[in-house]
């Protein structure tokens, strides 16, 4: 067992942010290939050997818990795609002081699976979903056209069950699904769910331009022409900026990343599926914890290892001409 949390161990980097959600990737490999996240050459899976296994996830989990994490979501890749995934939910789930489990999920398995991921302990639910045309998923996923009716039935399923929140990931690609933004309002309008609206971000060989982006500012003047919009009090440190919408059930939010960076709010740490400590999603450094553990690494030696990882944490993400050239990975073996 680590040592508990104290004052030296604290997650509080540079710039006074106090880190309390580690975002931890299962899988690099995904069962989709979306134009705005891996590069039309696609890329070389990682061999088995090289990803954590449950044990080391729930050790390295286990040590950020101590250091302060209190949420925790699991992402990919596909997180799906990872065998025997809702045994590492149970398990994670079981740790004291850990109050949320989430994931990131493409939603293409989901259907039929989704009371035992409830059962297993996952409190909350994003999803992603970048157009209700079937072609037009099809060809942003480049994937079959009938994987769309998969994701689909895994969402009703998601809505279905309990979960403290249900969230639907839209990344908003100007010329692309720009036209579907007032759908996307309208399903959040019929259904308990927040749709989140994201702005599209630079990753190595995602197709990004600048012109592609669609601000948060124009979707809310496109919205407010036809919807009444409240803005609620956002969370200190949530992504985005959350509205009610008048005589709807669900809400939306947009996350604006290239118009009205947050950074400087940021809890969030990231763990890759090789065992990479990430302290920003769009710098490249990395923290190779996999390799220290499997060297015999102690639990405070990781511990600091964490730490020169975190004191590493830039204040800002740097600009998008810069990010698209940076050699940070793909954003599919990030996760997001
Ligand atoms: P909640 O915990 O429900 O707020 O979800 P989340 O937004 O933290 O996670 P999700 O996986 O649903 O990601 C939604 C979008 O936010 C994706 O486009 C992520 O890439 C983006 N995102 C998450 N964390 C960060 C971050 O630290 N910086 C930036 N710029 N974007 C982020
Ligand atoms: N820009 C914005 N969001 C992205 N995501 C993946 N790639 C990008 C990008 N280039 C989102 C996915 C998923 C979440 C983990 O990240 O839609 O919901
Ligand atoms: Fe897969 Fe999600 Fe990336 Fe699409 S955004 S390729 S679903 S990991």
């Amino acid at each position: 067992m680590a040592a508990p949390q104290t004052l030296a161990n604290r997650l509080v980097d540079g710039f006074g942010r106090e880190h309390t959600y580690l975002r931890i990737s299962v899988t690099d490999r995904c069962n989709l290939r979306c134009t705005y996240c891996m590069p039309v050459e696609g890329l070389a899976w990682k061999k088995r050997q090289e990803l954590l296994t449950f044990e080391e996830i729930e050790r390295v989990a286990a040590i950020f818990i101590e250091m302060g994490v209190t949420k925790i979501r699991l992402t990919g890749g596909e997180p799906m795609v990872r065998k025997d995934l809702p045994l590492l939910i149970r398990g994670l789930g079981r740790m004291d002081g850990l109050k949320t489990l989430a994931m990131t999920t493409n939603a293409t398995l989901l259907a039929g699976h989704v009371e035992d991921l409830y059962a297993s302990g996952l409190s909350q639910l994003n999803i992603s979903l970048d157009s209700f045309k079937p072609e037009r998923f099809s060809a942003i996923a480049r994937q079959d056209v009938k994987v769309f009716d998969a994701v689909m039935a895994g969402i009703d399923g998601a809505l279905k069950q309990n979960f403290a929140s249900v969230k639907i990931n839209v990344v908003v690609m100007s010329g692309v699904n720009d036209d579907e933004i007032l759908d996307f309002v309208e399903f959040a309008a019929k259904n308990r769910v927040n749709v989140r609206f994201i702005e599209y971000m630079p990753f190595k060989d995602n197709q990004w331009t600048n012109e592609k982006v669609v601000t948060y500012k124009d979707m809310l003047a496109l919205i407010g022409e036809h919807y009444q919009l409240r803005k609620l009090e956002d969370d200190r440190s949530a992504v985005g900026k959350d509205y009610a919408i008048e005589g709807g059930i669900g809400t939306v939010s947009f996350i604006s990343s290239m118009s009205d960076s947050f950074c400087s709010t940021c809890n969030r740490l990231r763990l890759t599926a090789d065992g990479q400590v990430k302290s920003c999603l769009f710098y490249p450094a990395e923290t190779n914890l996999r390799d220290a553990m499997r060297l015999g690494a102690t639990d405070s030696t990781l511990q600091g290892m964490i730490l020169d990882s975190l004191r590493m944490k830039p204040e800002a993400h740097p600009p998008a001409e810069e990010i698209a050239a940076n050699d940070n990975r793909a954003m599919i073996e990030i996760g997001g």
